[in-house]
C-alpha cells in the first residue's frame, strides 16, 4: 500500500519525506488556505520535495475553466496530480486531462456509483471519503470495499483506490486489508502509526539491561579506540 500524505505545510512533509515512506502528497483547497502560502509556490514547493504524485485541486467548478487550471498546475512540474470534483464538468475534464497524459485525483468520492463513473473517465486515483461518511453515521470502509470489489472485477480498469478523510491508523489497517492501493494520511496519524505502549515498555526494558552490561557497539574515535578494538576483533 502506497502512503501519501495529506497536507500542504512543507515543514512537516520536509521531516516526513526523510522517513522513506512517504510515496505522495495530497493537497485540497481547505489545506492551502491553513498553509497561509501562494498556492503555485506550495505546490512547486512540494514536487520538489517528494517525487510521487502531489495533488492540486482546480478551483473553477464549470468544465472549461477547470480544464484550462488544470493544465496550469500540470505544467507547474512532472508529478503533479491535478485533483478535481466528482461532478459531471470535473469527470469530463479529468477525461479530457487523462487523454492528455495527466494524472488526475477525483476527489469528494461519497459512493460506488461515482467511483465507476470516475474509473470510466479514466481517473488515476479515485478519493473515497472514509471519515466524513463515518461522522454521517455512514460506514466509510464499506465504500472501500465496494470499490475495490468492482474494479477487481474489471481488470482493464486502472484507476487506484485512494482512501481520504482518514480519521485513524485503524482506517489505514481496513483499508489495506481490503487492497486499497494507496492511503492519504494526515500527518499526525501518520506518525500515531509507529507507536504502541509495549514497544515504548520494551525498549525501555533492554536499554535498562544493556546499559548493565557495560558494553559499547560504537567505540569512542578520539582515543583512538574503534581501530584498536576492531583489530583485536580481528585478531
Ligand atoms: C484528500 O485528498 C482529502 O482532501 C482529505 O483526505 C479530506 O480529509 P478531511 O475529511 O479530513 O478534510
Amino acid at each position: 500500500m502506497k502512503f501519501f500524505v495529506d497536507t500542504a505545510d512543507v515543514e512537516e512533509i520536509r521531516d516526513l519525506a526523510a522517513t522513506g515512506l512517504v510515496d505522495g502528497i495530497t493537497t485540497n483547497p481547505s489545506l492551502i488556505a491553513k498553509s497561509g502560502r501562494d498556492f503555485f509556490e506550495v505546490i512547486t514547493e512540494i514536487c520538489g520535495l517528494v517525487a510521487g504524485p502531489v495533488s492540486a485541486e482546480v478551483a473553477a467548478t464549470d468544465h472549461a475553466t477547470m480544464l484550462a487550471e488544470g493544465r496550469v498546475l500540470a505544467a507547474l512540474a512532472p508529478n503533479v496530480c491535478v485533483k478535481v470534483p466528482l461532478t459531471p464538468d470535473g469527470l469530463k475534464t479529468c477525461k479530457a486531462l487523462t487523454d492528455d497524459g495527466h494524472q488526475v485525483n477525483v476527489t469528494l468520492c461519497f459512493s460506488a456509483a461515482q467511483a465507476l463513473l470516475a474509473a470510466k473517465a479514466g481517473a488515476t486515483f479515485i478519493s473515497p471519503f472514509v471519515g466524513r461518511l463515518d461522522d454521517i453515521g455512514v460506514d466509510g470502509l464499506q465504500l472501500i470495499a465496494d470499490i475495490v470489489e468492482i474494479y477487481d472485477a474489471y481488470p482493464n480498469l486502472s484507476t487506484e483506490v485512494l482512501v481520504a478523510s482518514v480519521r485513524n491508523a485503524a482506517h489505514v489497517v481496513e483499508s489495506a486489508k481490503l487492497g486499497a492501493h494507496v492511503a492519504t494520511l494526515p500527518p499526525a496519524t501518520l506518525r500515531a502509526m509507529y507507536k504502541h505502549p509495549l514497544t515504548d515498555k520494551g525498549l525501555e526494558a533492554f536499554l535498562a539491561d544493556w546499559a548493565k552490561t557495560g558494553q559499547t557497539i560504537l567505540k569512542p574515535t578520539s582515543s583512538g579506540g574503534a581501530n584498536a578494538e576492531s583489530k583485536r576483533r580481528s585478531a
